[in-house]
């Protein structure tokens, strides 16, 4: 696992746009080889967006052959409405880049059958090849996507209850009014983003601090449901100094050693299949 510490939020957001866009251009996808990218909502990625679209608006990257799987969508809630997830990832991101509409995968909340379109979002990866890349973010009590404590770690993409702390989380963007806050979600499950060839995970502010530490020092555990990602090949946690308040000093030393040594070109490049190595100071030549 790699643990890549920046000094702000900004700063993560910057890395991730730039780590997404290095990945889907060294893929160099066409008509016959689609990138598939996962892709989450929430707070925490709206940077990164950010920087996707000003690289995509640069001519720096296209989204043309790229398949996008979303993590996770609200159950009974209008698509228009603006708390949807759907509308969060056109309005955020898809409207303002040149991915084909098809191409963009979000479950359907308010599908007649929620199994069913469950089911076919699993089968939709598969016949996509699997995901490359699947990009994270983790609430609090460290579930990732839906996937609240005590959510089975090989668990595949199904209806899930939300816990009162995901409500409680999520209210702000109701209006603080809680009761507002659906109670159910369609959400991939650990299993299904355990699958993608690479996973990384954005977590910032000392509010997930707590998270951050359950995730990477104490032992896989399904209460903290992105500890599981210690058992994945391929995983980057990149955050930010606040979020690792909760961590040893000798754990944050060690990463932060890794990570320079990244920069000096002494291990393995961080990324499989490729020859690229990402800088610390976040200085890459695109
Ligand atoms: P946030 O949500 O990015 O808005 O903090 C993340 C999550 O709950 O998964």
């Amino acid at each position: 696992m790699r643990l890549v510490i920046l000094e702000t939020s900004d700063k993560v957001s910057e890395w991730a746009a730039k780590y997404v866009m290095k990945r889907i251009n060294d893929f160099k996808p066409g008509p016959n080889k689609y990138f598939t990218l996962g892709l989450p909502t929430g707070s925490t990625p709206l940077g990164m967006y950010k920087n996707l679209i000003r690289y995509h608006k640069e001519g720096k990257i296209s989204f043309k052959y790229v398949k996008t799987f979303n993590m996770d969508e609200y159950v009974g809630l209008p698509r228009e409405h603006p708390e949807s997830y759907h509308f969060y990832m056109w309005n955020n991101f898809f409207k303002h880049i040149d991915i084909d509409p098809a191409n963009a995968h979000l479950l359907d909340g308010n599908a007649s059958d929620l199994v069913k379109e469950c089911e076919d979002f699993e089968r939709k990866i598969e016949e996509a090849g699997g995901i490359e890349l699947f990009v994270g973010g983790i609430g609090p009590d460290g579930h990732i996507a839906f996937n609240e404590p005590g959510s089975s770690l090989v668990s595949r993409t199904r209806v899930k209850t939300l816990a009162q702390d995901t409500l409680e989380a999520n209210a702000r963007f109701f209006g603080n009014d809680i009761s507002k806050v659906p109670k159910q979600a369609l959400t991939v499950g650990v299993g299904t983003v355990m699958d993608a060839k690479e996973v990384m995970i954005l977590i910032t502010g000392t509010h997930k601090a707590f998270a951050l530490y359950k995730a990477i020092e104490e032992g896989v555990n399904h209460m903290w449901t992105v500890s599981a990602f210690q058992q994945h090949q391929h995983t980057i946690m990149v955050c930010d100094e606040d979020a690792t308040l909760e961590l040893r000093v000798k754990t944050v030393k060690y990463f932060k050693q890794q990570e320079a040594a990244v920069t000096m070109h002494e291990i393995d490049p961080p990324i499989p299949g490729t020859n690229w190595k990402f800088s610390q100071e976040n200085d890459v030549d695109i």
